[in-house]
C-alpha cells in the first residue's frame, strides 16, 4: 500500500505537471515546522533553477492548481517558495480507514520475501548469562520479529559457545571432585549413564570454581587445556561428559531467555559443525585459498582498498588446532548447505567488529556463500552503569542476568505497590511484565552501535521516554474501551470517523505513518524507530486524551469515532511492542 507522504507526493506532482513542470518536482516531505504545516514541497525552489523563473511564482501556480484538491485541507506558499500544506480531513481519514483494515496497517510486502538467519544469543554452556548477553538478546530478538513482521521467513539461532576452554574447565573441575565416574575410565566400553553427574546448581558452582583455579594453578590450567583437547578430538567419556554439559545448560538458558521473551527457533552449537572442519580446511587449501604461514594455517583477507591493518584470517594453529573463526565459518558453510539463506545477521559486541570482517571476507574469497548472500554484522555498544564504566555488581563483579531482571522486577513491583491499586497476586504478575518492557525499552531505544547508561529508575518510571510509560499509556486506551463495552457496546467494532480536534487529527496523522516508520525499521534493522515511534503516538495520544471528552462525549456518533481512533491506537501499540519483544498488562 501506498504510504500517506506519497499519495500526496502523487496530488502535488500532478499540480506540478498540471502548471507545465516536471511532476517529479512534486516531493512532499513530512513538515519539520509542524506549527506552520503539516507536509511541505520545496520542488518550486529546484524547478527555478531549471525553467529560470522566480521560485514564488511557480509555487503560486502550484497552489493554484492545488487549490481545488480534495486531498489537502489547506495550501499556501511562502517566500522564497516553499509550499506548506495540510492534509485535508476527509483524505486523512479515507487512508485511516483503510489502514485499519489491513492486519500491517499498510506496509506492504517486501518486493522479494528473504530467508533470513540471525545469529544472537551467543551463550556459553555451563557458564551463566551475563549481563554482556543482555544486548545480543534483546537486539537480535526484535530485529527478529520485525524482519518476521514484514514478511521475511527469519531463523534464529542461539549459537551456543560450547566448545571452549570452559569444557575443559568444568570437565576437569568434575574430575577433582568426583574422580571415580565412569567417564574417567578410558578402559569404560559400555554406555554412559543417561543421567547428569551433576545439576544445574552444581554446574554453576564447577565453572567458577575451576576457573579461578585455572588462573592461579598454572598446572591446573594446563591439565585443563588437556581435558579440553580430550573433549575436543572426541575421547569417549569427555564427549559424552560434554554432551551432559549442554544438556544440563540448554533447559535453564531457555528459562532465562524466556523470562525476558527470548527464543530461538535453533539451539545450534559450536560443537555441531566441527565434523565439517576438516573438509572445509581440504577445500580452502586444494584451491589456493589458504598456506602456511609460520606454520599457521592462513587465508589473505587483505583488499587494495584497505586503509586499516587487515591481518590474514587464521584457520588452524601451527598445532593444528582450530580456532573460534574457524568454528564460525564452518557454521556458515553449514548454514549455506542446510538452510541456504539470502542473508545472514549477527549480533555481538562491536569490539569483534574486525574480527568479523576477516570472517566476513575470508567467507567470500572462499566461496563459502553465494555472491548475493548478505553477510551483515550489528555491532551493538557497552551497557555502562551510572558511572559510565561497564555495569558491574556493587562489589564490581560481573552481573548475571538472572540477577538483573530479578532485580528490574523487584524495583518495578515496588513502583507498582506505590500506586497501590493492585491485589498482590496480580502485582506481582503485572510488574514481571512491564519490568520486561523497561528493561527492552531502555536497551532499544538507544541506537544498538552506541553505548547506554543503566539507570534502573529512569528505566521503571511511569513517565518520560520508557517502557512503562508506553504501557501505561496502552492500559489507559485499554481501560477506556471497557468501560465503553460495559455500556454495551463493542469497541473493536466501532467505526473511525473523521477527526474532529486537532489533537485527534495529530494522533492520526502519526498512526498513518506507521507504515513509513515500520519500513524504515526493517530496512535499517532498527528497533531504536520503532521506540521513538511509540514515543510519539504516545504523547500524542496522551494530549488528544486530556483535551477531549470521550466516554462523556454525548453525540454517540461522535463518540464511536473516538473509541475507534483509540482502538486504532492501540493495536498499532501492540503491534510495535510485540516487535519489540514486550508485552503490556491488562491493568497495572
Ligand atoms: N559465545 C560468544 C561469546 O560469549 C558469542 C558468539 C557470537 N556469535 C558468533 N557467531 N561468533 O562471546
Amino acid at each position: 500500500m501506498k504510504s500517506l507522504v506519497e499519495i500526496l507526493t502523487g496530488a502535488v506532482g500532478d499540480a506540478f505537471e498540471k502548471a507545465g513542470y516536471d511532476r517529479n518536482l512534486g516531493k512532499v516531505n513530512v513538515s519539520n515546522r509542524p506549527d506552520l504545516c503539516e507536509y511541505q514541497c520545496n520542488g518550486a525552489m529546484a524547478a527555478a533553477k531549471v525553467y529560470k523563473k522566480a521560485p514564488i511564482q511557480i509555487a503560486q501556480s502550484v497552489v493554484d492548481v492545488l487549490k481545488d484538491s480534495d486531498v489537502f485541507g489547506m495550501v499556501d506558499c511562502v517566500a522564497p517558495g516553499f509550499i506548506n500544506l495540510k492534509v485535508s480531513d476527509k483524505a486523512l481519514f479515507d487512508y485511516i480507514d483503510e489502514i485499519a483494515k489491513d492486519p500491517k496497517f499498510g506496509l506492504s510486502k517486501p518486493e522479494k520475501i528473504k530467508k533470513i538467519m540471525i545469529d544472537y544469543g551467543g551463550p556459553n554452556v555451563a557458564k551463566p548469562l551475563h549481563v554482556g548477553h543482555l544486548r545480543s538478546a534483546i537486539i537480535g530478538e526484535s530485529i527478529k520479529r520485525i524482519c518476521r513482521f514484514a514478511g521475511h521467513e527469519v531463523i534464529g539461532d542461539v549459537h551456543l559457545g560450547d566448545w571452549g576452554l570452559q569444557m575443559g574447565l568444568v570437565i576437569l573441575g568434575l574430575q577433582e571432585e568426583k574422580p571415580d565416574l565412569v567417564y574417567f575410565d578410558d578402559s569404560y566400553t559400555g554406555d554412559y549413564p543417561a543421567e547428569a553427574p551433576f545439576t544445574i546448581g552444581e554446574l554453576e558452582n564447577i565453572y567458577p570454581a575451576a576457573s579461578k583455579k585455572s588462573k592461579e594453578d598454572e598446572a591446573f590450567k594446563e591439565r585443563a587445556m588437556e581435558a579440553t583437547k580430550k573433549f575436543q578430538t572426541g575421547v569417549r567419556g569427555y564427549r559424552a561428559l560434554g554432551q551432559q554439559i549442554i544438556n544440563v545448560s540448554v533447559p535453564d538458558l531457555k528459562k532465562n531467555y524466556a523470562n525476558i521473551n527470548v527464543s530461538f527457533d535453533l539451539w545450534k552449537g559450536e560443537s555441531d559443525v566441527q565434523d565439517r572442519i576438516p573438509g572445509m580446511v581440504s577445500y580452502m587449501k586444494d584451491n589456493g585459498f589458504a598456506y602456511l604461514s609460520d606454520g599457521a594455517l592462513v587465508v589473505d583477507v587483505k583488499e587494495d582498498k584497505d586503509t586499516k591493518e587487515m591481518p590474514p584470517c587464521m584457520i588452524l594453529k601451527s598445532d593444528g588446532a582450530a580456532l573460534y573463526n574457524t568454528t564460525d565459518l564452518a557454521t556458515i558453510l553449514d548454514r549455506m548447505e542446510t538452510y541456504n539463506p539470502d542473508e545472514i545477521i549477527y549480533l555481538t559486541d562491536k569490539r569483534q567488529s574486525l574480527y568479523f570482517e576477516q570472517v566476513f571476507r575470508c567467507a567470500r574469497k572462499t566461496k563459502l556463500v553465494n555472491e548475493d548472500t548478505k553477510l551483515v554484522w550489528i555491532g551493538f555498544g557497552t551497557m555502562n552503569g551510572k558511572d559510565g564504566k561497564p555495569f558491574k555488581t556493587r562489589d564490581g563483579g560481573v552481573m548475571r542476568l538472572e540477577n538483573l531482571v530479578a532485580d528490574t522486577k523487584s524495583e518495578m513491583l515496588k513502583k507498582i505497590k506505590e500506586g497501590n491499586r493492585l491485589p498482590d497476586e496480580e502485582a506481582l504478575k503485572v510488574a514481571d511484565i512491564v519490568a520486561v518492557s523497561a528493561l527492552k525499552y531502555g536497551d532499544l531505544s538507544n541506537q544498538a552501535s552506541k553505548d547506554y547508561i543503566f539507570d534502573l529508575d529512569r528505566f521503571t518510571s511511569f513517565e518520560g521516554d520508557t517502557g512503562p510509560y508506553i504501557l501505561y499509556t496502552m492500559v489507559r486506551i485499554k481501560s477506556i474501551m471497557a468501560k465503553y463495552d460495559q455500556s454495551g457496546k463493542n469497541s473493536f467494532e466501532a467505526k473511525l470517523k473523521v477527526p474532529v480536534t486537532e489533537t485527534e487529527k495529530q494522533l492520526m496523522l502519526l498512526l498513518a505513518a506507521f507504515n513509513t516508520m515500520m519500513e524504515g525499521a526493517v530496512n535499517e534493522l532498527a528497533p531504536h524507530r520503532v521506540c521513538a515511534y511509540i514515543y510519539d503516538v504516545a504523547n500524542a495520544f496522551n494530549r488528544f486524551y486530556h483535551e477531549t471528552r470521550i466516554l462523556n462525549e454525548e453525540d454517540e456518533d461522535k463518540k464511536e469515532g473516538l473509541i475507534a481512533v483509540l482502538g486504532l491506537t492501540l493495536k498499532i501499540l501492540e503491534t510495535c511492542i510485540d516487535v519489540l519483544g514486550f508485552e503490556a498488562p491488562d491493568r497495572m
